[in-house]
């Protein structure tokens, strides 16, 4: 890393779905790359926010029968909730529907259009709305008759209008030339040759703009109201509003110099969006493209790509740090899966590095060597300065026969390894190496033997030599892993009475001296069968009824970050909620998440709902259930069905289970 300063990005999350494992895993590693960074004393600047706009936010905001912009501020405050649980120290949150960012989108169109790379055309193809990408004949199969996007097996659509274009064609060549830069600017090498290869197939130019007859949701194209900015041209943006925008940036203005080491961390998901579309916008505005585009792979369970669309692969990271800890389940997969390639999930794995690399190895290490301390030298444990060395002369000691020095070697070698590693996107690596430090230290013990040291009066030199070098192996190990479990190393150094060293790097192998606390487990053991219960609870139930996707059997508490307003009875008794019976129900077709309900309440016509929850719902599950309706809500239409009223249901993004009554009460009986 040539520069001082630092400047690391996620991708900006789509609100359609809570944070998940696999959200979380890319925040988690630009989260440790930036408390690395500023430990070492850089300009360090992290960035992580919400992609707001487009179709698919449209649509599921209109599938929820609410207004827009409220559905988005409730997913966002939920996803500022996690990302504080987790301990993201982001230094800007960014949410592309703020007026910032409006402006930012707009600075960055009229910067296209006056390099000319901006013209009106027809598009005429295929769009997935779940990619929110143009379709070709390559990235669909044909079911039916039916031409399903690869990615998500759904059928795209067909649109056919005027839309404003960006000349992408034209930056091929630059493209490839920045691709074969030194060290190159796309990694890891093999996604580097996927959009090399995607480029010199040909590059055709980009449909940036829809009418707003057919997305609504979206910025409006300066000077041409009846257009909304396509949402990834929009979205790609984000990294420079947070900067100032593309005008400041391109005036050098305010914290622009940032964007000289900018690194966008995203999965091989959207790498086409970053390492092609991206660069070239941004030299047609005049700027210069990124430092890095670093692409992972994903995490998948048995196979699957974790996703908010495939209920099977849910892996509840709340529900996983409520049990463990958020530092554990950093730890984890910061350790576990190398950063650049997939990794497969398991809980059997999670507990396994729980167990031995924080249990057995680093939580033995600090219990062992605090409880020696007090028990044969006492809290206080003084550094080797003067006052070990007069100590020496006036014990008369023999030579001091430990590995102390040897040890100081090692460990600057490791430590310079590690900052390698974090300098190139490894944390796995770095991780591994404070082990080292950890397994020297365990071994010292083993081998020296403190506990027959303290049984020899003049030996008394050699015992605290060997304390405090364990002790200065635990300071350095919580250094060393701060980034990726602050908790924890806050914790350590607080045990050794070094808590004032927290958020420095390790500089000199010297044991400073401190005031030892008592001994505290920080990874308290978990036995067996609580392993057991818990991967119970955390697994996601298998469907009983064919083709019912699985209900997730822990239910994560997502208490609103702001609690709603008060409401009298009065307000209350607007509310009209009745018990009603499910008389049938069907799916609509071509919305996946809609079930369409015929209801029986009591007197009068049965009443027609469509609810949002066929991704937790069988169609054939539901008939017969008593559920709660909500009878006065105004009629809307959704999907080209009118939809009488609503049915409770628990959970948020996510339908987590059905409002039901205990027992059979008669439909259309009032609830109160
Ligand atoms: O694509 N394994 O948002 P998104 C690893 N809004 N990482 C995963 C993952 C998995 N199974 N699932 C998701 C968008 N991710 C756009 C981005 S940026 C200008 C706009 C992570 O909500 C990974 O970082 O679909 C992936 O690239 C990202 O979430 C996609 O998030
Ligand atoms: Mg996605």
């Amino acid at each position: 890393m040539s520069s001082c300063r630092f400047y690391v990005t996620t991708p900006i999350y789509y609100v359609n779905a809570l944070p998940h494992l696999g959200t979380f895993y890319t925040t988690v590693v630009a989260d440790a790359l930036a408390r690395y960074h500023r430990a070492r004393g850089h300009e360090t600047f992290f960035l992580t926010g919400l992609d707001e706009h487009g179709q698919k936010i449209e649509r599921i905001a209109r599938e929820k029968g609410m207004d827009t912009q409220a559905y988005c501020d409730g997913i966002a405050a939920q996803f500022e909730d996690a990302w504080r649980r987790f301990e993201i120290s982001k230094d800007d949150f960014i949410r592309t529907t703020s007026p910032r960012h409006e402006r930012a989108v707009a600075e960055m169109w009229r910067r296209l259009a006056a390099a000319g790379d901006i013209y009106e055309a027809v598009y005429d193809g295929m769009y997935c709305v779940g990619c929110e990408e143009a379709k070709t004949e390559e990235d669909v199969v044909t079911e039916n008759g039916e031409k399903l996007c690869k990615i998500h097996l759904r059928p795209v659509e067909r649109v056919k209008e005027k839309n404003y274009f960006f000349r992408l064609s034209k930056y091929a060549p630059r493209l490839l030339e920045w691709y074969a830069r030194t060290p190159s600017p796309v990694q890891p090498e093999s996604r580097r040759n996927e959009v090399r290869a995607f480029v010199e197939g040909g590059l055709r130019d980009l449909s940036i703009s829809r009418t707003t007859a057919s997305v609504k949701w979206g910025i409006p194209v300066p000077g041409d109201p009846s257009h909304t900015v396509y949402v990834w041209i929009d979205a790609l943006t984000n990294y420079l509003t947070v900067l100032g925008g593309p005008d400041a940036v391109a005036r050098g203005a305010g914290k622009t110099a940032l964007w000289e080491a900018s690194h966008h961390l995203i999965a091989k998901d959207i790498l086409r969006f970053h390492a092609v579309y991206w660069p070239a916008m941004l030299w047609s505005a005049g700027l210069a493209p990124p430092a890095e585009v670093f692409c992972h792979g994903y995490l998948t369970v048995k196979g699957q790509k974790i996703s908010k669309s495939m209920p099977a692969t849910r892996v509840d990271p709340s529900a996983i740090a409520a049990a463990l800890g958020v530092d554990p389940l950093r730890y984890f997969v910061l350790r576990e899966y190398t950063f650049g390639g997939d990794g497969d999930f398991t809980y059997e794995a999670l507990f396994q590095r729980y167990e031995s690399d924080l249990g057995n190895d680093l939580g033995n290490l600090l219990n062992r060597t605090i409880a020696m301390a007090h028990k044969f030298v006492g809290a206080e444990l003084p550094g080797p300065g003067p006052d070990a060395s007069a100590r020496r002369e006036e014990r008369n000691a023999q030579p001091v026969a430990t590995s102390f020095s040897p040890f100081a070697v090692d460990a600057n070698t490791v430590l310079r390894d590690a900052e390698r590693a974090w300098d190139s996107f490894d944390p796995s690596t770095a991780l591994q190496l404070a082990w080292v430090l950890v397994r020297k230290a365990n071994a010292l013990i083993d081998r020296a033997k403190p506990w027959m040291l303290a049984k020899e009066p003049n030996r008394r030199q050699e015992l605290l030599e060997i304390l405090a070098t364990c002790c200065e192996a635990l300071r350095w190990v919580a250094l060393m892993i701060a980034p990726a479990m602050p908790t924890a190393a806050t914790e350590i150094l607080r045990q050794l009475g070094r808590a004032a060293d927290g958020g420095t790097w390790p500089e000199r192998w010297a044991w400073p001296g401190g005031t030892l606390t008592a001994p505290q487990p920080v990874f308290p053991r978990i036995e067996p069968e609580r392993q057991a219960a818990l991967i119970d609870k955390w697994a996601p139930v298998e469907s009983t009824a064919a083709g019912a996707p699985a209900l997730p059997a822990a239910k994560p508490s997502h208490a609103p970050a702001t609690p709603p307003a008060e409401i009298t009875l009065d307000d209350f008794a607007k509310i009209e909620l009745r018990a009603a019976k499910v008389l049938s129900a069907e799916r609509v077709p071509k919305a996946d998440k809609l079930l369409k309900l015929t209801l029986d309440v009591g007197g009068g016509e049965p009443r027609t709902v469509v609810s949002g929850i066929a991704d937790a719902y069988a169609p054939e599950d539901l008939v017969g259930k008593t559920v709660i309706y909500l009878a006065n809500l105004k009629p809307a239409k959704l999907r080209g069905v009118v939809s009488q009223g609503m049915i409770l249901a628990a959970g948020d993004a996510e339908v987590l289970g059905l409002s039901a009554l205990d027992r059979d009460v008669p439909p259309g009986t009032l609830i109160r």
